[in-house]
């Protein structure tokens, strides 16, 4: 085995954390008091090579791997938690389904402006009515002649309203459930497409979250993503590799809250010594660097198997659950550690405790992680 990055996989991460410290950092508090997206962040890491990390140079990436990938999506979220779930969702969610299913056609059409960060990407499966139960979704396609016509609404979009391109899955065959359902690409100004509610939101306030609806859209045959009828499955392996980029997101949100909480145990002096030199401060750092640590392998670890092409999908569920819990309980003391300071907006720490609560919940909840882990170590 072998624990050292490459020399490539630890210059993206320099250069990831340079751009995220000079650009992302310093507006960070301020998108999120607003609740601003900056388009521009976006068009920034396109300039980077960012927007295409894992994919083919054919299709405008970099022809990187995961890991790479899931390096940068943790440094971003080191600093600022909604810029990296930009980059998240706009690679996992909608890039990879088009890279692993789209035809030649698909991959030029939609991937290659996707990778070089001229579109960005959102992927659509949660319902009111179906969150945990995916295969439960009304969203009904018809076909009619050479189109599909789409009919419902699917919430909690992240990236939201601001992307371009939007994966979509809708039932072909109701009485199928989910072997009736079928994935879509639904490009933005596709008429009988529109936005509904933006999510007012407890963390990741500068990544939009909004309803989508669709009212008799028509959407052209050749916009189908793979055959019909196989969309939950595209649905289910598209997440099995987007949780590992939440757990990424868990990862960086954590160590960004650690490196606030040891600086600010270095200065801040009580009874005359610094307060991380009481045990009471410091073996509390010592347990969140552990746990931080941990969360880390299981995010590298699982994204180095699918960049192998070994089966990833259990490891990143456990990479999820265990990134997710451990960011919040991290957070959580981060803030424990700042004290009443903690819990004020002149530091950071309560920032990342808000931004923490959502690696717990989207991308599949940290009960449906465990479910999915269960039912795994069943079948085995
Ligand atoms: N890969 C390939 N196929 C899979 C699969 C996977 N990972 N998981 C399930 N399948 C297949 C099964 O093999 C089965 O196939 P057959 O019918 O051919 O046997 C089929 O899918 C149905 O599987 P299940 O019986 O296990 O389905 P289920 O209804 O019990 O649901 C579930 C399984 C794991 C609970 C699933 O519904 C699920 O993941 N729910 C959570 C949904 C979720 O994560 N939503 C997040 C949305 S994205 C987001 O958060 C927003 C954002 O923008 C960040």
């Amino acid at each position: 085995m072998n624990f050292q990055l490459s020399e490539e996989h630890e210059m993206l991460r320099k250069m990831v954390r340079d751009f995220a410290r000079k650009e992302v950092e310093p507006t960070a508090a301020e998108r999120d008091e607003e609740e601003r997206f900056d388009r521009n962040l976006f068009e920034q890491m396109a300039e980077l090579g960012l927007t295409g990390i894992p994919w083919s140079e054919e299709y405008g990436g970099i022809g990187s791997d995961y890991l790479s990938y899931v390096i940068a999506v943790e440094e971003l979220s080191r600093v600022c938690a909604s810029t990296g779930v930009t980059l998240s969702a706009h690679t996992s969610l909608a890039g990879w389904p088009v890279n692993a299913f789209g035809t030649e056609e698909q991959k030029q059409k939609f991937l290659r402006p996707m990778a070089e960060g001229k579109l960005m990407g959102a992927y659509g499966l949660t319902e009111p009515g179906s969150g945990s139960d995916a295969g439960g979704m009304k969203t009904t396609a018809k076909l009619d002649g050479d189109e599909y016509i789409l009919n419902g609404s699917k919430i909690f979009i992240t990236n939201g309203g601001e992307a371009d391109i939007y994966i979509v899955f809708a039932q072909t065959d109701k009485e199928k459930r989910h072997k009736g359902i079928t994935a879509f690409i639904v490009e933005k100004d596709t008429p009988g497409f529109s936005m509904g509610k933006k999510e007012k939101k407890l963390g990741i306030r500068s990544s939009p979250t909004l309803e989508i609806i669709f009212e008799d859209c028509r959407v052209p045959v050749e916009n189908r993503l793979g055959d019909e009828g196989q969309g939950f499955k595209i649905a289910m392996k598209t997440l099995d590799g987007g949780r590992n980029g939440i757990a990424a997101q868990a990862v960086g949100i954590a160590q960004g809250a650690l490196d606030a909480a040891t600086a600010y145990a270095k200065e801040r002096k009580q009874f005359g010594k610094p307060i991380g030199e009481n045990q009471g401060i410091g073996f509390k750092l010592a347990d969140m660097a552990t746990k931080i640590e941990a969360a880390r392998l299981l995010t590298y670890q699982a994204a180095w198997k699918e960049s192998q092409g070994l089966p990833y999908g259990k490891e990143s569920a456990m990479s999820k659950l265990y990134a997710g819990d451990i960011s919040m309980e991290v957070t959580t003391e981060a803030v424990q550690v700042f004290g009443g300071y903690g819990y004020t907006k002149d530091y950071p720490v309560e920032r990342y405790m808000r931004d923490a609560k959502i690696t717990q919940i989207y991308e599949g909840t940290n009960e449906i992680q465990r479910l999915v882990i269960s039912r795994m170590l069943m079948a085995d």
